[in-house]
């Protein structure tokens, strides 16, 4: 799905298809030098990781293993308190493994917190983040995140991965969502 194809409902088009690609071109470069020769599981957050995966992954020369998580706050409140539920858990043991989260965004940075410590009691040699994108105004919790694509403003975003209410998923850049859709 392209901009033209939603029009009106996207205010203004933030990072475009190609500045995305170019960005996890150059991710993928250091990660390629940073991981050369170590056990590499690339560990995607669903549903939002879905596609900065699938072209972060093809991007990556290592050999490398995918598997997914799928998380959820308990209820409203959750996203202050820092509570995460695990909807589906990893299949791959973690032990001895370097891990890398993939993330299409970080927003209060929660999510990535809690997650980062709970995979790190699974015994893995390393965690490190990977996060398209980060919004730094939205931070509540100060998260270590060893590779960013781009810092963008707080604004309600959508496209390649992120919805609002599971829609504009497929949509190839990341726009920013004009206030009538949601209001
Ligand atoms: C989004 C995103 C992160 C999280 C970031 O997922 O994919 O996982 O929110 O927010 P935080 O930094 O405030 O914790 P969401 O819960 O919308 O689920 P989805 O990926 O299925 O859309």
């Amino acid at each position: 799905m392209l901009p033209e194809d939603i029009q009106g409902d996207l205010t203004t088009v933030l990072v475009t298809e190609e500045q995305i690609q170019e960005r996890l071109a150059e991710l993928a470069a250091q990660i390629d030098a940073d991981y050369a020769g170590k056990d590499v599981l690339l560990v995607g957050v669903l549903k939002g990781a879905v596609m900065v995966m699938a072209d972060l992954a093809r991007a990556l020369s290592i050999p490398l293993e995918m598997d997914w998580m799928a998380v959820s706050s308990y209820g409203a409140s959750t996203k202050s308190s820092g509570v995460v539920r695990i909807l589906k858990d990893l299949d791959a043991a973690l032990a001895g493994r370097h891990v890398l989260i993939v993330e299409d965004i970080i927003d209060s940075g929660v999510t990535l917190s809690w997650l980062r410590e709970n995979l790190i009691t699974r015994g893995p040699a390393s965690v490190e983040i990977c996060a398209l994108l980060r919004k730094p105004d939205a931070a509540k919790v100060e998260v270590d995140v060893k590779y960013v694509g781009f810092e963008i403003p707080n604004d309600f975003v959508v496209g390649y991965g992120l919805d609002f209410a599971e829609k504009y998923r497929n949509l190839r850049s990341v726009g920013i969502l004009a206030p009538h859709v949601y209001e």
